[in-house]
């Protein structure tokens, strides 16, 4: 694909070689997001940072990329701080505020608000979430996760065994990532959740048309036992008409220290795109995991920058000029990696 100035919408844009690119220039903003480097490249752009539905990793992972790429953040967050609790449309919101950015981020709770609200854009629009549809940048730094997770074992994405667990139906980083994995090979994919809450089929489908061989189960240990990545995800509450209904399906998929030790091997390494729901009665990944070091969550956020600042650079079309203007950090780094 062409970055630049492209919106970044859907996975489906993706093909292999573009992957490849965007970790590549991934794995160049370490410097920078370990704050051994500062870069001014985007000095004086402006990132209109959309946030119309709850949020804090993507949000603040968007404004701190750009930030760290030296351009400034302007953000709404919430319907009722905006103009759209007014009845303004998304046309005119877009119209409004693509004259004050130079690229916008937004998240929305509608499926395909984002594609609508980029369709009247003036600038490039990245999908920070829609809904249950797609969260492609999710998807990206997921992925970037698991190569770096399994280079690290001596593995590569192809041959790849990962179980997805929870509530693959409403779980839109899921969705994004099953189609990310289509551009992969001979990949062993595991959905593991209630009947209710199964995967979209199109998905399944898409898998099976990639050669992949999907296992479907509502049962977690025999699941987990022969997997790369145990991929988990969160009940996702606010898609329910009530909370009572999310209730039904929680601790279903329960991972802790001793479930891991008894079923997963030695090197299966645990991922979730977080929030994790910590409270008493969630039962998702108990905090008695956070010591093992396979839980990779938050080498995963961490990650998230690093993606977000290639996507910026990619879009802006000034890789080649980050490190023209960067320089040592002049303040006492006491970032811990
Ligand atoms: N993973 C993710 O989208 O987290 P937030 O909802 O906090 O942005």
């Amino acid at each position: 694909m062409d970055f630049i100035g492209a919106n970044i919408l859907s996975i489906q844009q993706f093909e292999r070689g573009d992957i490849d690119k965007v970790f590549s220039v991934a794995d160049s903003m370490k410097p920078y997001a370990q704050r051994q480097r500062a870069t001014r490249v985007l000095d004086g752009a402006i990132l209109g940072n959309m946030f119309f539905e709850a949020s804090t990793r993507t949000r603040v992972s968007f404004g701190s990329a750009f930030n760290l790429l030296g351009g400034a953040v302007r953000e709404t967050t919430g319907f009722e701080s905006s103009a759209l609790s007014k009845g303004e449309s998304l046309y005119d919101t877009a119209r409004v505020l693509s004259g004050y950015s130079d690229v916008i981020c937004m998240r929305h709770p509608q499926e395909g608000s984002v594609s609508e609200f980029a369709k009247a854009s003036r600038v490039p629009v990245i999908n920070g979430g829609d809904g249950a549809n797609e969260h492609p940048t999710q998807a990206l730094l997921d992925l970037y996760t698991i190569r770096h997770e399994l280079i690290s074992k001596g593995r590569q994405i192809d041959g790849l065994r990962i179980a997805m667990i929870g509530d693959l139906k409403h779980g839109r980083t899921v969705h994004s990532l099953s189609q990310l994995l289509c551009l992969y090979k001979n990949i062993h994919v595991s959905l593991v959740s209630p009947k209710e809450l199964a995967m979209p089929e199109y998905l399944v489908e898409a898998l099976r048309e990639a050669g992949h061989t999907i296992v479907i189960s509502e049962e977690l240990t025999a699941s987990i036992s022969q997997v790369d990545i145990a991929y988990s995800t969160r009940i996702q509450e606010e898609r329910f008409q009530t909370k009572a209904e999310a209730d039904l399906y929680r601790g279903r998929f329960r991972l802790n220290q001793s479930i891991y030790t008894e079923f997963c091997e030695p090197n299966t390494v645990i991922m979730h795109p977080l929030p994790r729901d910590s409270r008493a009665e969630a039962n998702e990944i108990d905090s008695d995991l956070d010591g093992n070091p396979n839980l990779a969550i938050f080498r995963q956020a961490d990650n998230g920058v690093l993606v977000r600042m290639a996507l910026f650079t990619l879009v802006l079309d000034v890789v080649h000029l980050v490190e023209k203007s960067a320089y040592d950090v002049p303040w006492f780094s006491g970032h811990r990696h």
